[in-house]
């Protein structure tokens, strides 16, 4: 039998370090830079005219931005759905204090649960393309459930390294799907040195936030989905809850593709990233604040726990070239953010995404958004997961 394989439109060329621009094949696999160990970031064939008109006869969910997606052959493409999440008005509770333009992207009904399910279907199907067979990651929860699943669908062996102060239903999620747990005591940042260990122990291949090119550009499509939406406009807020700050950095990469791609002008939003009051690194970075990991605690919000970013510079720079801020929020506030978006509009939100709620009403109280303004909040995963504690 012929093999023929099928080739996407990706027009992905090769791999630059954030750091210093050096290029990386993305023919083979690869971590961070070798230069300076920094993230490696994919380049594309923007100068290839892509006509956004035609997207709407592609299929409806992520992966109808395969051009600018790096997985070359149909055949590698590992998907259950991911994407194209609706982006929700929120007209009903905020008309009332004269804001007709707020919406939440809710990323709820992402397979796992979770916005991380578009990273992980990005970074494995490219893991398939590169011929890796094990796979190991540090996980706050979700990015472990999800690594779970799709790893196990490309037929990979997945590692999983989670706090062991994470929620039970994180945990069983990963059995359930047979993948290996290793629970460690700490936060993310203790689980990240756990998986460098068993990266070279069992020569797995580390899928962990920035170490890897791939997931970055998975979660690229919740920027290219928002404006999509919006009719091709470009909302004037994003509202993010930050940890490692992959969705801050995804989605202002989509958003200066986009535009080298004519498909949006120079306009950016106002990157707002959320954090936990208990783990605020990229508040405190902006405030000029040393930063100190160890004094750091858990959250409810345990997607918010990154001590020590790897991409703390690029989202701090993101923020400040936005126009943008960080807010932290208390925890009490995250839990009465969750009881209030589900109460207003019948969505049960992932703590994350309580936080970004809270972190919404304290702008409006402190007067920094206008009526007038598109402002999109982010939930990124489903308040679902967290019932079974
Ligand atoms: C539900 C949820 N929201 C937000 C985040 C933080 O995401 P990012 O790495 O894009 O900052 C996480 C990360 O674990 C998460 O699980
Ligand atoms: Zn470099």
């Amino acid at each position: 039998m012929n093999n023929i394989t099928l080739r996407t439109t990706s027009t992905a060329l090769q791999l630059h370090c954030s750091t210093c621009g050096k290029t990386h094949t993305i023919h083979e696999v690869q971590s961070v830079s070798t230069c300076c160990e920094s993230a490696l970031l994919v380049d594309y064939d923007l100068d290839l005219s892509i006509d956004k008109s035609e997207l709407s006869n592609l299929a409806n969910g992520m992966w109808r931005y395969e051009s600018l997606l790096p997985v070359f052959e149909y055949a590698n493409r590992v998907s259950m759905g991911e994407g194209m999440t609706p982006l929700i008005s929120l007209r009903h509770t905020f008309r009332r204090f004269g804001f007709e333009n707020v919406y939440l992207k809710d990323e709820s009904g992402n397979p796992t649960g979770s916005f991380k399910a578009r990273g992980i279907s990005v970074a494995v199907s490219k893991a398939l393309e590169l011929g890796v067979e094990t796979v190991v990651i540090p996980t706050a929860g979700n990015a472990g459930g999800a690594l779970s699943a799709y790893g196990k669908r490309a037929g990979l062996n997945v590692i999983v390294v989670m706090p062991r102060l994470t929620p039970e239903p994180f945990k069983e999620e990963v059995i359930s799907y047979g993948a290996e747990l290793i629970l460690v005591d700490g936060l993310i940042n203790a689980c990240g040195k756990m998986a460098q260990k068993i990266e070279e122990v069992k020569n797995a291949f580390n899928m962990s936030t920035l170490m890897e090119p791939y997931r970055i550009e998975g979660k690229k499509t919740m920027g290219l989905e928002i404006v999509e939406q919006l009719k091709w406009e470009v909302p004037d807020v994003i509202i993010y809850p930050t940890g490692g700050g992959t969705g801050i950095i995804g989605i202002w990469k989509a958003l200066q593709e986009m535009e080298i791609l004519g498909w949006i002008d120079s306009k950016r939003p106002r990157m707002i990233a959320v954090q936990s009051e208990n783990c605020q690194p990229v508040v405190d970075a902006l405030a000029n604040k040393t930063i100190n990991p160890d004094l750091y605690k858990p959250s409810v919000a345990n997607g918010l726990v990154v001590p020590n970013p790897v991409g703390l510079t690029m989202i701090t720079n993101i923020i400040n070239v936005s126009g943008g801020k960080a807010i932290s929020v208390k925890e009490e506030d995250i839990m009465l953010g969750i009881d209030d978006l589900a109460n207003s509009e019948g969505i049960l939100p992932s703590p994350e995404g309580g936080a970004v709620w809270a972190a919404f009403m304290k702008m409006l109280e402190a007067r920094e958004l206008h009526f007038k303004e598109r402002i999109v909040l982010m939930n990124t995963a489903s308040g679902y997961k967290y019932s079974g504690q």
